[in-house]
């Protein structure tokens, strides 16, 4: 069990170039797997979540070579996957799991999903009941609930699914299961999730109509194959939140992430600090790879709380332990609420944030959707301790931007979790902090 000790450097300063954006590397991976030629990934995200769908895939028969942060993808089209000698490994990967899950339903393949224990603990009946809707035939621990699952893939009839949940993983599973088959598919409800999927699906020539209220994919026919996508894949928008957060956070900052995924989906974090008061300024706008992207700076600012609720919340699903540890330097009090999915991720995130902030000194309160927070009303007033990151990678990340800000030393510990998606996260912080 790894663990590191810091304490908070006079000045914080500089330019990060974030990794790949988790999120599209694991669909660039698999939607280009299914593609009719070969596609190149640049700028892919090394982390041990996407090379866990990379083995995967390459387990169903799709051959793939990385070297580094490039990614070459043979397509073996929609129906080329071959059944995969053994279980599937999912590692620490919701993502991997529930995608190839949707996939996987609708393949002619008999195929088994597993991963580590976090993962095994995670529910799974959100996919599992609307793919058996569909007409699938999988299974689980606990009715379903549970990996690992096993699933004897048949062709799947179309039809009308509300999504009860805002959940891109359930959604992205649900477009996957009906792109192998021959039947439409539409998804009402809470579609307000991340759009990664669609934006590819559309690139690669996949007719998808998408309103306000809803989304229909037609699948293709088979002499009209999905077209291989090359892309770059954009920075991560969750994992550049840590840098904004202590940039915001340290009494003499300034950092500036580069080429950061700026898709509407996944900038609450963003208007959150705004609102909290934070100096923020954006540049270098594009679009790159159908998705926007741009350079943003933050520098130190005095935060104040705000409310972080409704609509906000999908937007900003993955940054609410770093927004929480902001609140928790902030004046007065943060109220996060209608974020009770964040008890389904890889820890019980309200469970483990509301223990961290305790143990900095901070006056917090999980509640069953989100944690009250009294700021301490400067950041200098967190108190150094031992925290831990409970094998949770944006954990680990939040903990140790508190070590750059609070009083004395801080340990995390467990603090290796840091490479499910953010490979070389601790060097950055030391080249940072010795920019001093
Ligand atoms: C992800 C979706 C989000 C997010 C996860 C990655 C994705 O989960 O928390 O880290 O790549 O689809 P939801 O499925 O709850 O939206």
């Amino acid at each position: 069990m790894s663990q590191i000790t810091l304490t908070s450097p006079k000045r914080l300063r500089g330019i990060v170039a974030v990794p790949g954006d988790k999120s599209i590397s694991h669909r660039a991976i698999v939607l280009n797997a299914l593609a009719a030629g070969e596609a190149q990934i640049t700028h892919f995200l090394t982390g041990a979540d996407c090379l866990s769908t990379i083995a995967c895939m390459q387990a169903l028969g799709v051959p793939i070579e990385r070297q580094d942060t490039t990614v070459r993808v043979a397509g073996v089209g929609r129906r080329g996957l071959r059944e995969a000698a053994d279980v599937l490994d999912c590692g620490n990967s919701g993502t991997t799991l529930r995608l190839l899950a949707g996939l996987l339903a609708g393949q002619p393949l008999f195929s088994v999903l597993s991963g580590d224990a976090s993962l095994r603990s995670r529910p799974q009946r959100r996919i599992v009941a609307p793919l058996r809707e569909l007409g699938a035939q999988l299974d689980g621990r606990m009715d379903g609930d549970r990996a690992p699952l096993a699933i004897r893939g048949t062709p799947l009839h179309g039809g009308v699914y509300d999504l009860p949940v805002a959940s891109a993983q359930v959604k992205s599973a649900l477009l996957l299961a009906a792109l192998g088959g021959d039947a439409p598919l539409t998804l009402t409800g809470r579609i307000d999730s991340r759009d990664h999927t669609e934006r590819m699906l559309i690139a690669m020539g996949i007719d998808l109509q998408i309103t306000a209220t809803s989304i229909t994919l037609h699948p293709p026919t088979t002499t009209d194959e999905l077209q291989p996508l090359s892309l770059r894949v954009p920075g991560d928008p969750s994992s550049a939140a840590f840098w904004w957060v202590a940039a915001a956070m340290h009494p003499d900052a300034e950092i500036t992430t580069t080429g950061v995924c700026l898709n509407p989906g996944r900038t609450g974090a963003l208007d959150v600090l705004r609102a909290m008061g934070a100096q923020i300024r954006i540049m270098n706008e594009e679009m790159a790879g159908n998705e926007p992207v741009g350079d943003v700076t933050v520098c130190s600012s005095a935060l104040r709380g705000t409310p972080i609720d409704g609509a906000l919340i999908p937007r900003l699903i993955d940054e609410l332990p770093v927004l929480a540890l902001a609140a928790a330097g902030a004046q007065g009090h943060t109220i996060i609420r209608d974020a009770q999915e964040l008890r389904a991720k890889e820890t019980d995130r309200i469970a483990t944030v509301a223990a961290g902030l305790q143990a900095l000194g901070v006056q917090v309160e999980p509640t069953a959707d989100g944690l009250t927070i009294a700021g301490t009303g400067n950041p200098t007033l967190l108190r150094g301790a031992t925290l831990f990151s409970h094998g949770d990678h944006r954990l680990a990340m939040t903990w140790a931007v508190a070590a750059l800000v609070a009083r004395g030393e801080t340990t995390i510990v467990d603090a290796d979790a840091v490479a499910v998606s953010y490979p070389g996260f601790w060097e950055e912080i030391d080249r940072l902090c010795r920019n001093d």
